[in-house]
């Protein structure tokens, strides 16, 4: 039996969807357990690209079931159109989805009340407007809807006639945004009867092939510094996508977990707002960008981008106590003489090395790097990646060095056969 858990370490971005695809070629269940349709996962296959939201990218491999846990908040219209965008890729997706029953369930209203409010405040998240923060509102405050609500479609329009009413009655939304809030509910009832298909009591189904030893992979979306408790509040998103998520996201205990996989890009980025302390705002960051052709999946931003942050990496791997890390992106620094690692911070003559002591004034820390020497070959062509003879494996031995995990995966390119896995005794 293996249970792997596979997580974002930075920003979110890191590569998590191309890593789920390989390692979910031998798996029974891909279960995503927090966040929705903010999350954008890129897959390549032979040069064709599908980007998952809220699927998990287990459906690439046919004998893989995926499954929406409690944890998630799913958007159904999201979701339909996503089935059938797969579909289209030939992909069947017939019983092989399953929405957990006690998922909360993004509206319309969610949507229009997370731009309302985005609009509305100085202080800018810069949300994915996917409805995330007021869903997960909703639920905290009990007054979410539930997947098992879209079994009972009269009783539905009622809780949702009257959460408009107090959306409108709060100044939660405007009253202009609510003849577009009304055409989104009539598409969002079209979707309904599809959805509600898909509810079952996924937390039995999981455990049952726990049980039988059969294996498992758990994907997280977003990335551990936007974790709501331990990411860099209030620039976050809603939910635990570390893997303490895991337990309340889906109702398996932290002692299931065998293999637990953090995800880092080579660099650093982000997309949105929010502190960033190791951002290049040279012609570094812009070739980093272009190189890793960083824009968001879900929202199209481009994404802000600079030298990967020790500091921030090894408290990631603290939170989340991973057993191994797959490094994703190498490739992008093949072009770079110099490449920087940020090691440690420097705040009023002090130096930090704990991302704890200083995660709400991160604004204010000035990284100090230490540079490392680029190498001359693609690393795709390296023989060996762990061969310390060569510097792409001397930069991989220092971040392992400096995080105290042994990175296990190297990804080399977009593609699934981009891949190293380094032997580490
Ligand atoms: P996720 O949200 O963590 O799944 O990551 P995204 O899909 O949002 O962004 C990662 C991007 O990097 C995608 O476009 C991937 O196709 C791409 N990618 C993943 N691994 C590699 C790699 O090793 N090298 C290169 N060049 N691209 C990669
Ligand atoms: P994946 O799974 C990168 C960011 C948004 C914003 C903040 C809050 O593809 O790695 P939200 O819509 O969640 O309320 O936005 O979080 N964000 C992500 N950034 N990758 C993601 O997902 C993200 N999901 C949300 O840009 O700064
Ligand atoms: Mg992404």
């Amino acid at each position: 039996m293996a249970i792997t858990s596979i997580i974002g370490g930075q920003w979110g971005d890191e590569g998590k969807g191309k890593i789920v695809d390989i390692l979910s070629e031998n798996v029974d269940i891909v279960a995503r357990f927090q966040g929705g349709a903010n999350a954008g996962h890129t897959v390549i296959i032979e040069g064709n690209k599908i980007v998952l939201h809220q699927i998990p990218s287990g459906i690439l491999h046919p004998e893989c079931k995926c499954i929406l846990g409690n944890g998630m908040v799913v958007d159904p219209v999201g979701l339909f159109e996503e089935i059938r965008m797969v579909e289209d890729q030939g992909i069947e997706t017939a019983n092989r989805i399953l929405l957990s029953l006690t998922t909360h369930i993004v509206t319309p209203i969610h949507k229009a009340i997370d731009k309302t409010s985005e609009d509305a405040t100085n202080q800018k998240i810069g949300t994915t407007c996917k409805g995330i923060g007021p869903a997960y509102m909703d639920k905290i405050t009990r007054k979410g809807i539930r997947a098992h609500d879209l079994l009972d479609l009269p009783s539905l329009k009622q809780t949702i006639d009257h959460r408009l009413s107090e959306a409108i009655k709060n100044n939660e939304v405007s009253k202009s945004a609510v003849n577009q809030i009304n055409a989104d509910l009539k598409q969002f009832y079209e979707c309904v009867p599809a959805i509600a298909e898909l509810v079952s009591d996924t937390f039995q189904y999981l455990h049952s092939i726990i049980h039988q030893g059969k294996n498992v992979i758990i994907e997280g979306a977003q990335g551990t510094l936007l974790d709501i408790d331990h990411g860099t509040y209030p620039f976050v998103t809603s939910s635990s996508p570390n893997n303490g998520g895991i337990t309340t996201g889906l109702g398996i205990p932290q002692s299931h977990l065998d293999r637990k996989i953090g995800i880092f890009k080579a660099y650093t980025t982000r997309v949105g707002k929010g502190p960033f302390p190791t951002e290049l705002f040279d012609g570094d960051g812009d070739k980093l960008g272009k190189l890793g052709h960083e824009f968001g999946a879900t929202t199209g931003r481009p994404r802000r981008c600079g030298w990967f942050d020790g500091v921030a990496a090894r408290y990631s791997c603290l939170v989340n106590g991973f057993t191994e890390i797959a490094l994703t992106k190498l490739d992008i620094l093949d072009n770079f003489d110099e490449i920087k690692v940020c090691t440690a911070y420097e705040l009023d003559g002090k130096l930090i090395k704990n991302f704890s002591e200083v995660i709400y004034k991160l604004d204010q820390v000035t990284p100090i790097y230490e540079s490392l020497t680029g190498w001359s070959n693609p690393v795709e062509n390296i023989d060996h990646i762990d061969n310390l003879s060569n510097r792409a494996g001397q930069y991989i031995h220092f971040l392992e060095e400096l995080v105290d995990t042994p990175i296990k995966l190297v990804s080399s390119g977009p593609e699934r056969h981009q891949i190293f896995t380094r032997e580490i005794s």
